[in-house]
């Protein structure tokens, strides 16, 4: 990416003026052209009624399937809009048929909703989840996995990146063992898609789930999930409306076809549209040179922050993505975050008790988070630096 496309981007960009964002894992600042197709078809609604406005912009929502499915290699019937990753994720989890004594796999760094959703299910159904340890590096031990899986697994459900630090487990090498043994293979996605380039045939997964408003630049609100075909369709979602489903008799129903199961009926049909214009945008820079860049920004991030007295980085892994977590010596991430906060810079605090059994058990209470997008500078990493540095002087 060259200096002029990177000022192009930023000048495309309206929060760039104002604020240091280093908060991309959080949500990013969206370009001009997804706020401008949001705030347009809101504009629509008012003035001719939502139901209108709809009719009106069909071509440009329903553009939002071929999209999301370019981006990650599906089709787009494989593809449901749905109104955040945790829902999303939940719309498939909720709807595999999972008994007792079933076992679930999952990693170690799994999102923190994740396994509540696990516990739930292990309290009302008695299903049994087991975490596969991490490797020397800190990310999942895929030999682990493969030794773990016995007649009872059901399902393999993996944080591909943490929320909590910039870890990136290897996700096609769990998705082989998954096909070697037939087992269905979920992927939270949600930190991954718009950061690094994400292929479901390539990565083997059955399920994904993604967020609009993180590193994909889109609307807060937005979301979706991937179901491959065949899966899908022998699916039984666990909700079912008058988009997901007809009623064919006084006594039946039947399934809409694929993905469009795991929909509801009404949704945000601006974020919808604002979401199919971030993964256009997107795909135009090309998802390898935004994952190019990602990754080396994070890495001068990481070299930098290392030099700083009393910092102490907290990433683990072999392959380290663009969120950069860390603690300063003496200070609660909270008080760095205001701190940080005060000269417009934007950061996050990541809680080690919604990792338990990544960050508490490594013994920190608490990280702060700095993640950045390719439309980050090295100029704002020295910034950020020179920030963290004046923590140590008063
Ligand atoms: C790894 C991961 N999964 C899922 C989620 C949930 O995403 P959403 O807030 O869109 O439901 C997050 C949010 O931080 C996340 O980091």
């Amino acid at each position: 990416m060259t200096p002029q496309e990177v000022a192009r981007f930023r000048a495309e960009t309206r929060g760039t003026q104002h604020v240091l964002h280093f908060n991309n894992a959080g949500s990013s600042l969206t370009p001009d052209c997804v706020h401008d197709a949001v705030v347009g078809h809101l504009e629509r609604e008012r003035e001719i009624g939502g139901y209108e406005a709809k009719a009106e912009a069909s071509a440009a929502i329903d553009s939002f399937y071929a999209e999301a499915a370019g981006l990650i290699g599906a089709a787009p019937d494989e593809i449901a809009y749905v109104e955040n990753a945790t829902r999303a994720w939940d719309m498939a989890f909720y709807s595999l048929p999972l008994g007792a004594g079933d076992v679930i796999l999952t990693a170690a760094a799994e999102y923190s909703s994740n396994y509540l959703a696990y516990l739930q299910i292990a309290k009302r159904k008695g299903v049994v989840v087991r975490i596969v340890p991490d490797d020397a590096s800190g990310q999942t031990d895929v030999a682990a996995l493969r030794r773990m899986i016995d007649g009872r697994t059901r399902l393999i459900s993996i944080t591909h990146i943490p929320t909590h630090g910039g870890l990136v487990n290897p996700p096609a090498e769990i998705g082989q063992v998954a096909r070697a043994h037939g087992i269905p293979y979920l992927l939270d996605a949600c930190q991954s898609v718009g950061q690094l380039q994400v292929d479901v045939r390539a990565i083997g997964c059955d399920m994904l789930s993604a967020t609009g408003r993180k590193f994909l630049r889109g609307p807060r609100g937005t979301g979706f999930l991937y179901v491959k075909r065949d899966l899908a369709n022998r699916m039984d979602p666990v909700f079912v409306d008058l988009h997901s489903a007809d009623w064919t008799a006084d006594d039946a129903y039947e399934l809409a076809p694929a993905a469009r199961r795991f929909e509801n009926w009404e949704c945000y049909y601006a974020g919808k549209l604002g979401l199919a214009e971030a993964m256009r945008y997107a795909r135009s820079i090309g998802m390898d040179r935004i994952e190019a860049r990602v990754l080396a920004l994070g890495a001068v991030l990481r070299r930098q922050l290392a030099a700083c007295p009393g910092m102490t980085l907290t990433d683990t892994g072999e392959m380290r993505c663009g969120i950069v977590t860390f603690v300063a010596a003496g200070r609660a991430a909270a008080e760095v975050h205001a701190r940080l906060r005060q000269q417009a810079i934007n950061v996050s605090v990541s809680s080690g008790e919604r990792a338990r059994f990544d960050l508490l058990r490594r013994g920190y209470r608490d990280v702060v988070r700095a993640s950045l997008h390719y439309y980050n500078t090295e100029d704002e990493i020295l910034r950020f630096c020179t920030a963290i540095r004046s923590l140590n002087r008063d």
